[in-house]
């Protein structure tokens, strides 16, 4: 008997599902997650340069980084994790049953899989903004959708390079980094440790998991808010919460369903449910 049977079961009956995903889905993809020990570029931790006091005091090197990831995120496909995903959408779809994909993963591999209703809460290294807009929402003003890799001569795959020397690192003149029409500099869409999420995402989260009756949480370590409370909110409500993920995090315990082990994987026959 399949080990997924029961959870199989509890999910047909669910009206409102929600997935939950982190970089953990990314990983056999080829993008390391953030709290592993491939984290870093050049000497930086992750969080060293995900900041706007970082961007603030040196902008071309936080380009450089994200530049370097948009690249990265560019040449990887997605994998089974992000097809089984999509697949299960469609499945509950045609079963009158809600779905709705909340990410914290910025590169867009959920989109090119083709899944359909999806929440990009952290926003996406493939939009830019002004950078005194706060917001960061697709269709807000002054955030820019732009998947050119050329964006300027001065970000390119050699000078975004992770494992560049001190010799090879060149001086970026401001002025030489994306500006908008107006002459403003351009960030990255995505929100950074410090920054508060984009109030009209958080909107569309907090009324999408009122109505939740069914989390499936996969490859999050869960630390990181709001995300890290999703999963008691769909509790405090008695909804059903499952995860997917490598290792047990510090809530699976209290979950559900726990399955462990590489979602790429597990997900496949997870989500191979009959109505
Ligand atoms: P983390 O790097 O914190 O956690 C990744 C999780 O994925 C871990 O729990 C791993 O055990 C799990 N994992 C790794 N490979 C897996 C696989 N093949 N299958 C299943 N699980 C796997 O990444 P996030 O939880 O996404 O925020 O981090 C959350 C947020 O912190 C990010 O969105 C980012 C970061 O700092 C911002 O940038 C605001």
């Amino acid at each position: 008997m399949s080990k997924f049977k029961e959870f199989q079961k509890a999910l047909t009956k669910a009206k409102n599902v929600v997935v939950l995903t982190g970089a953990g889905v990314s990983a056999e993809s080829g993008i390391p997650t953030f709290r592993d020990k491939n984290g870093l570029w050049r000497q930086y931790e992750f969080m060293d340069l995900a900041t706007p006091e970082a961007f603030e005091s040196n902008p071309a090197l936080v380009w450089q980084f994200y530049q370097y990831r948009r690249i990265m995120a560019s040449k990887a496909k997605p994998n089974a994790s992000h097809y089984a995903i999509t697949n299960l959408e469609q499945k509950l779809l045609s079963n009158n049953i809600s779905f709705t994909l909340i990410t914290q993963n910025i590169d867009e591999l959920h989109k090119r899989a083709n899944t359909k209703n999806i929440i990009e809460m952290h926003g996406s290294l493939f939009r830019f903004k002004n950078e005194f807009y706060e917001g960061f929402k697709e269709d807000g003003i002054n955030v820019y959708s732009n998947y050119n890799l050329n964006i300027c001569d001065v970000l390119t795959e050699k000078t975004c390079a992770p494992n560049i020397s001190n010799d090879e690192l060149i001086n970026i003149d401001i002025s030489k980094l994306p500006h908008d029409e107006n002459g403003v500099l351009l960030r990255p869409a995505v929100v950074w440790f410090g920054e508060a999420l984009d109030y009209e995402i958080m909107n569309e989260i907090n009324s999408t998991l009122d109505k939740c009756d069914f989390l499936i949480i996969i490859g999050t370590s869960g630390v990181v808010y709001p995300a890290a409370n999703f999963a008691r909110l769909v509790q405090i409500n008695y909804g059903v919460v499952s995860e997917f993920n490598l290792e047990p995090t510090s809530l699976s315990k209290s979950f559900d369903y726990f399955f462990q082990g590489k979602s790429g994987d597990l997900l496949p026959e997870a989500f191979d449910i009959q109505f």
